[in-house]
């Protein structure tokens, strides 16, 4: 599979003109459960699933292993718009993050890169290079993607765009529950003070974190009383109502 090639794609750069109002836009913010959802979704209606937040992540990746200082917008833009940035998929649901031709996935949820990855993905000019290869993805082939700014920036064309909230203490005990299965050593106010200063860092530019935030037309669903299950199923149901026929 070439550069960004989805997971079903044949080869070749055919272009899908239905590929991108197709796609499902997912986004909301930190720990709402927009992976967990994704994945479950995509496992259900075979399409690929991508978490974009994994390439801010190997960005800030990149920029750390240069000794570029975060806060060096113009030294950082410089590095990223001509990073060597690979998204494969030996599974639908499981990209792999290639940075200059190592698979550097298993490494992008480490602490430092958790600290500092806001840095990196607030310079507008970043962010815009992202959008774009993020959108040489999804026009492939339909997949599920999951962000902060899926359905207002990145597909604003697709037709299915889900917003997922829940309380900031729900989702600093599922983050919790993450970090203690790495086996880091968290206590509930450390991860519920991080999780705060996230939303913090997370709220600017087009990005959507709070629900009134979201793409218009979304479907918002609130995670914190309703299980996994249910929120894949409403979002499944949304997905066959508006692409007749899948
Ligand atoms: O979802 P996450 O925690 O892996 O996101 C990492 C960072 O990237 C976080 O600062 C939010 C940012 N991000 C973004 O700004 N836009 C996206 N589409 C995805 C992530």
């Amino acid at each position: 599979m070439g550069l960004y090639d989805p997971p079903n794609a044949s080869g070749g750069p055919t272009i899908t003109d239905d590929a991108l109002p197709r796609c499902i836009a997912i986004d909301g913010p930190t720990a709402s459960g927009k992976s967990v959802v994704g994945r479950a979704l995509a496992d259900l209606l075979h399409l690929g699933f991508f978490d974009t937040g994994l390439m801010y992540r190997a960005c800030t990746l990149a920029v750390l292993d240069a000794g570029i200082a975060p806060e060096d917008e113009a030294a950082v833009t410089a590095l990223i718009l001509g990073i060597d940035l690979d998204v494969r998929w030996p599974e639908p649901n499981g990209p792999r993050i290639i940075l200059s031709g190592v698979d550097v996935t298993a490494g992008l949820r480490s602490a430092i890169i958790e600290q500092t990855v806001s840095l990196i993905s607030r310079i507008e000019d970043v962010r815009h290079e992202l959008v774009r290869r993020q959108r040489a993805i999804a026009q492939r082939e339909p997949v599920v993607m999951a962000g902060r700014d899926i359905g207002t920036r990145v597909l604003v064309e697709a037709r299915t765009k889900v917003f997922l909230d829940a309380s900031t203490e729900i989702r600093a005990r599922r983050r919790l529950g993450e970090e203690q299965v790495e086996g880091r050593d968290s206590t509930f106010e450390t991860v519920l003070a991080a999780t705060r200063r996230r939303d913090e860092l997370d709220n600017t530019g087009h990005r959507a974190v709070r629900r009134e935030q979201a793409a218009e037309g979304a479907l918002i669903i609130d995670t914190d009383a309703i299980g996994i299950d249910d929120v894949v199923a409403q979002c499944a149901e949304l997905y066959r109502q508006v692409n007749p026929g899948s």
